[in-house]
């Protein structure tokens, strides 16, 4: 991998801020009630079953408190996306990355292994390193204890004269780390399950519709803040009902009328067969050995892994909740070599200058509508044959959500 990235853009979305929930809803929801009241104390409509559940209630992506209960329940136990193995690939080397408001790093020891600490100094907690580089020993800013690559700590001036100072009690505090095909998680519950045990079939399928992938490296960056909750984010991405009204470009690049979304344990599949070569979205080589397909995985929570039509690729869309109500977005390119061809920048200009936009100003507009006083929860448009209009995708990632919130 290398780790030259040929840039790095940085992008705001601001439209304004707004103001925080008032807290007020209706009681009760009005039209048609075909559907009971799965709680009548409430009266949510959220049900397990998504041919007869409503989406998740307004307030879902609003509260603060609904945020923070998300943080722990969600976020502190579940696999979350770090880096690529190949960004971190020599000894000493590291990266800075977040699980929502906690700040952590991998880095790769003398030995080899990758691993991921908090990146906070075990001394009065000044973090410890910022974006990526190489270190083959981690010196504090502030009063410079130090610590090796395998976490444990090295030298802290003066502790010989503390009485009981047992360095054992200040190594960095180390979270789980797992791979699947080069991309590396996090779970800082210690008692998590292995990701590879949940997530069974992902690797090969991925592995099935981008044979190259060992070889693909880190090409770019794409940088976005939203203001939208992070589920708002994450539902948009799970459905391609919008894709004909929202996306005349990639209505084009794909063949929606065969997309399928296929729901698993914690992850989705979202597949369809190439369009037209010459579509209006960007340009590619339709001949042999260029995929054919749109492939694409959401991972529980928050990380989408996509293969675009063309030379061979895959792009992962990160979504971090910085609150209640803003998101951060990393869209990272990954291809055969770390300087994209003039195709592969076709596609990216494509991504960042037409896709992202419909996309953010899609999911900016719901979460105004959010707090609107006229709605409180939709209906998934669910269909039997689960077919490229069907939401069922997006109920699945609800429905994690609600068990989640209720452990
Ligand atoms: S906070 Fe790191 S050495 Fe004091
Ligand atoms: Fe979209």
């Amino acid at each position: 991998m290398d780790s030259g990235a040929w840039l790095v853009y940085q992008k705001g979305w601001k439209s304004g801020r707004r103001k925080a929930s008032t807290g007020f809803r209706p009681k009760g929801a009005r039209g048609m009630s075909n559907v009971e009241t799965l709680n009548p104390a409430t009266g949510d409509r959220f049900h397990p079953d998504p041919e007869r559940s409503y989406t998740l209630e307004a307030r879902y992506y609003i509260e603060p408190e609904i945020y923070e209960r998300e943080k722990a329940a969600i976020f502190y136990r579940g696999w979350s996306f770090a880096c690529h193995a190949g960004q971190v690939s020599e000894p000493g080397a590291y990266t800075e990355f977040r699980v929502a408001d906690q700040n952590l790093f991998a880095i790769r020891g003398k030995d080899g292994k990758l691993r991921a600490f908090y990146n906070v100094c075990s001394h009065r907690a000044h973090e410890l390193v910022r974006g990526s580089g190489t270190k083959t020993v981690i010196t504090c800013p502030y009063h410079a204890w130090s610590y090796h690559a395998d976490g444990r700590l090295r030298s802290a001036r003066g502790s010989e004269k503390v009485a009981g100072f047992d360095a054992e009690e200040f190594c960095l505090k180390q979270v789980q780390l797992e791979e699947i095909a080069g991309f590396v998680f996090v779970n800082l519950d210690p008692e998590a399950p292995s990701l590879a045990s949940q997530t069974q079939g992902l690797e090969a399928e991925m592995r099935r519709y981008c044979p190259e992938i060992d070889k693909l490296k880190f090409a770019c960056r794409l940088t976005y803040e939203i203001e939208a909750n992070w589920k708002n984010v994450v539902d948009n991405y799970l459905e391609c009902y919008h894709c004909a009204t929202a996306h005349p470009a990639f209505a084009d690049l794909v063949d929606i009328s065969k997309y399928r979304s296929v729901t698993y344990g914690i992850h989705s599949s979202h597949i369809a067969p190439a369009g037209r070569a010459d579509n209006t979205a960007y340009s590619f080589d339709g001949g042999d050995g260029t995929p054919n397909s749109f492939a694409g995985w959401w991972l529980w929570p928050n990380l989408t892994l996509n293969i675009f039509p063309g030379p061979p690729n895959i792009t992962t869309l990160h979504i971090i909740p910085t609150g209640p109500e803003t998101t951060l977005e990393h869209f990272d390119f990954y291809f055969l070599e770390s300087e994209p061809s003039a195709g592969e920048r076709e596609a990216i200009e494509y991504m960042d200058k037409v896709l992202q936009p419909e996309d953010i100003g899609l999911v900016e507009s719901v979460q105004r509508g959010l707090h609107s006083r006229g709605y409180r929860q939709g209906r998934f448009m669910v269909d039997a044959a689960r077919s490229h209009l069907s939401e069922h995708a997006v109920h699945h990632f609800h429905n994690l959500v609600m068990n989640a919130l209720r452990t």
